[in-house]
C-alpha cells in the first residue's frame, strides 16, 4: 500500500516577540529534513520577508503562509494586510476562520467567507478552520463544524482549499486529544465535502494540542490528512519529533 503523504502546518500565532528570535526559529525549521511531509509555516506578518529568505535556503521545501488576509481585494482598510502584499511576500496559503479570530476578535461567518473568497481570488490557498466550541458528542461536533464550513466556503467553485478541524476545547498545546473522536468528525466533514466537490482533493487536517507525545495515536487514522500545530511549532525539537513520527507512520 502506498504510504500516506501528510501535511504539517505550523502556526506561530503571535510568536516570537522579536525579529531576531523569528529568524533563529526559521533557520532551525529550515534545517529539518521533512521527508514525505509537506511542511507549511505561518509566521506573523512583520516576519514574513525575513522568514521567507531563511526558508529559501531550507533543506526541504517549506511553504510560507499568513495567519490572516484583509477581505475585499483592492480596497483600503486601516491596518489591513492585503492579498497583493501577501502575494508579493511569497505567501501561498492563509488561515481563515481560526477560533481565536472568531471568538476573541469576534469575526463573523460573513467576514470569514469574504476572506476565503478574497484568498481564492488572489490565488492564495485558504485553510478554513472549523470546530465546536464546547466538548460535545460527535454528531453535534460534525453539525457545528459543517455549519461553519458551509458558510465559510459559500459562493466558491474552487477545490483549492484545505480544512482544519480544530475543536476549540482542545486548543492550547496541552489539552486532551481524543483521536477517534477527531477522526469521526473529520469523516463527517469529508462526507460533506464530497457533496460540494471532491473530498479527495481537499485535505482535512486536525488541530488542537498536537504534540510529540500524542501524534502517534492520531496517525492511526487515515482520514486525518495532516495537522495544524500551534504551541509545538515554536520548538525545533518538537517539530523535528512530529516530522519524524509522521514519516515513521
Ligand atoms: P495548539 O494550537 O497546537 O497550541 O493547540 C493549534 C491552533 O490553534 O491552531
Amino acid at each position: 500500500m502506498k504510504k500516506k503523504e501528510r501535511i504539517l502546518i505550523l502556526n506561530w500565532k503571535s510568536n516570537p516577540h522579536t525579529l531576531a528570535d523569528a529568524v533563529a526559529l526559521a533557520d532551525e525549521t529550515a534545517r529539518i529534513s521533512s521527508g514525505a511531509v509537506s511542511l507549511f509555516v505561518a509566521p506573523p506578518f512583520p516576519y514574513l520577508d525575513a522568514v521567507g529568505k531563511s526558508f529559501a535556503k531550507a533543506i526541504s521545501p517549506i511553504s510560507l503562509g499568513a495567519q490572516d488576509i484583509m477581505p475585499f481585494a483592492g480596497s483600503s482598510i486601516t491596518g489591513g494586510i492585503s492579498g497583493y502584499m501577501l502575494q508579493d511576500a511569497g505567501v501561498s496559503f492563509v488561515l481563515v476562520g481560526h477560533s481565536e479570530r472568531r471568538y476573541v476578535l469576534g469575526e463573523s461567518d460573513a467576514l470569514i467567507n469574504e476572506k476565503f473568497l478574497t484568498a481564492l481570488k488572489m490565488s492564495i490557498v485558504p485553510i478554513v478552520c472549523v470546530g465546536e466550541r464546547e466538548k460535545t458528542g460527535e454528531s453535534q461536533a460534525i453539525q457545528e463544524s459543517l455549519d461553519q464550513l458551509s458558510l465559510a466556503i459559500d459562493g466558491a467553485v474552487s477545490e483549492r482549499f484545505m480544512v482544519a478541524y480544530e475543536p476549540v476545547w482542545a486548543i492550547g498545546g496541552n489539552k486532551d486529544v481524543v483521536p477517534d473522536y477527531a477522526a469521526g468528525v473529520i469523516s463527517g466533514i469529508k462526507k460533506y465535502l464530497d457533496t460540494v466537490g471532491s473530498a479527495d482533493s481537499i485535505p482535512v487536517l486536525y488541530g488542537g494540542s498536537v504534540r510529540c507525545e500524542n501524534i502517534s495515536s492520531l496517525l492511526h487514522f487515515n482520514e486525518i490528512d495532516g495537522f495544524l500545530v500551534g504551541s509545538a511549532s515554536l520548538s525545533y525539537d518538537a517539530v523535528s519529533c512530529l516530522i519524524e513520527k509522521i514519516n515513521a507512520s
